[in-house]
């Protein structure tokens, strides 16, 4: 079989078979397939597509590619979520402490940013002394005793799919439907998990840019998850703007610590309990909603939600006294505030351009290797349908990097649009797919 056969198959739309999905995954593994045959073929993917049956032989190959993860030692229900990438997502950094303060166990595999998304791993590592790396049985023993581990994918586990992934990231390859749905669902069959609470992002800050393609991803993904047996649901959220109010790991990871000790913005903090109320469900801790939200909104209260962050921080080696004063963490050496220039309501906020914008600031990598600045990123004070005022701060922006600052000044205000007229706001959560 040869590799340049399969890509030009696949150039002229063609199906791939099992055997040449098999064969691409494991030369691009062992190495004798080189990256420009695979980004070539990633790229053909993107423009023509994958059916089902390609999509599902896709996943099974990227799982045969490593290791798959035992979860049988540690007791307890057994919740994972996965969120397919926005602009200011740390849900994650939120959302498994407040189920592990219900009783739920997480033990969760995440990424690294892709494209103008950022990921919890880099979000985590943002906090000094944090270990997002974890021997196998670190990771149950630590499910076990405290509720909750996060780790970064193990090189072991799915590397087909690490190496495409880093790979993606840089060639204009990510946003396809079968390359998002097989990388997903590989690694969250292969890292264990029981039930899976997708979170299926969409707009322009997604890279599923509207409704209809978010559907369908959520829709494979759980088809996929539900063929394997795994208690599978999906939520379709909004990406049209960046979630919350901060973009950039340091600033990110403050404002989890805020939402966890009751003071996050309100529409993020509300994806946190829908979705958290649904993963309770999935592990039958409380399967009435109302009741779940509940529960989870009584463990912010009680302080339990925040005191679980910290356990699983100091667990992997975190030093939490940042997060008792999160004056600690370093801050940008250039903070520089953009007015609002008239008085209306906010109609729309780009999250692509704000997510590549945070990027430019030092928030995330262009190229494979990028080091990143965890302090810098983007605050926003405001989002669609708010009413603002000539003169208000519409945002921070904060980098290290002085040209990159003044460039985003001129152009950060072009990501927004106002109205006149009062705007109405679309529920965060569209749709749940199970
Ligand atoms: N998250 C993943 O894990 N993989 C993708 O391809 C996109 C988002």
């Amino acid at each position: 079989m040869l590799m340049t056969d399969i890509i030009i198959k696949k150039r002229d739309h063609g199906v791939l078979s099992k055997e040449e999905i098999d064969f691409f995954v494991t030369g691009f593994v062992s190495g004798s397939i080189p990256d420009y045959q695979a980004s070539s073929l990633a790229m053909a993917i993107v423009l023509n597509g994958m059916n089902q049956e390609e999509t599902v032989n896709l996943t099974n190959a990227f799982i045969n590619s490593g290791d798959v993860v035992d979860l049988s030692m540690i007791k307890g229900p057994l919740v994972d979520k996965h969120s397919t990438g926005g602009v200011g997502d740390k849900t994650s950094l939120v959302l498994g402490p407040l189920v592990s303060a219900c009783g739920a166990k997480l033990a969760k595999m995440s990424g690294r940013g892709l494209g103008h998304t950022g990921g919890t791993i880099d979000k985590m590592e943002s906090i000094p002394g944090m270990r997002v790396v974890l021997t196998h049985q670190e990771f149950v023993d630590q499910v076990n005793k405290i509720g909750i581990a996060i780790v970064g994918q193990s090189g072991k586990l799915v590397p087909a799919d690490k190496k495409m992934y880093a790979l993606r990231d840089v060639t204009g390859t990510v946003e396809s439907l079968p390359l998002i749905a097989s990388s997903i669902m590989s690694k969250k069959i292969a890292s264990g998990a029981d039930s899976i609470l997708l979170d299926v992002k969409y707009g322009s800050g997604a890279f599923m840019k509207n409704l209809d393609d978010g559907t369908a991803l959520a829709r494979i993904m759980v088809d996929i998850g539900r063929g394997l047996n795994r208690n599978t649901i999906a939520i379709l959220t909004d990406m049209d703007e960046p979630l919350g109010n901060s973009i950039g790991n340091i600033l990110e990871v403050k404002e989890a610590v805020n939402t966890l000790r009751g003071q996050g913005p309100k529409e993020f903090l509300e994806l946190c309990l829908e979705a958290g109320a649904i993963m309770l469900g999935q592990a039958g801790i409380e399967t009435n909603h109302t009741r779940a939200i509940g529960l989870l909104k009584s463990k912010i209260t009680d302080g339990t939600a925040f005191q679980k962050l910290q356990e699983f921080v100091a667990a992997q080696g975190g030093d939490i006294t940042y997060l008792e004063d999160l004056n600690m963490f370093p801050v940008s050496r250039y903070i520089k505030q953009v007015l609002v220039k008239e008085d209306g309501y906010i109609a729309k906020i780009d999250a692509l351009g704000l997510g590549e914008t945070a990027m430019r600031l030092g928030a995330g990598r262009q190229k494979i290797g990028d080091t990143i600045d965890y302090k810098s990123g983007i605050i926003l004070n405001f989002h669609k349908g708010d009413a603002v005022k000539k003169g208000d701060v519409l945002l921070e922006l904060h980098s290290d990097k002085l040209d990159e600052v003044t460039a985003a000044m001129t152009y950060v205000t072009s990501y927004f649009k106002f109205s006149k007229e009062k705007v109405i706001k679309d529920p965060i959560i569209a749709k749940v797919i199970s």
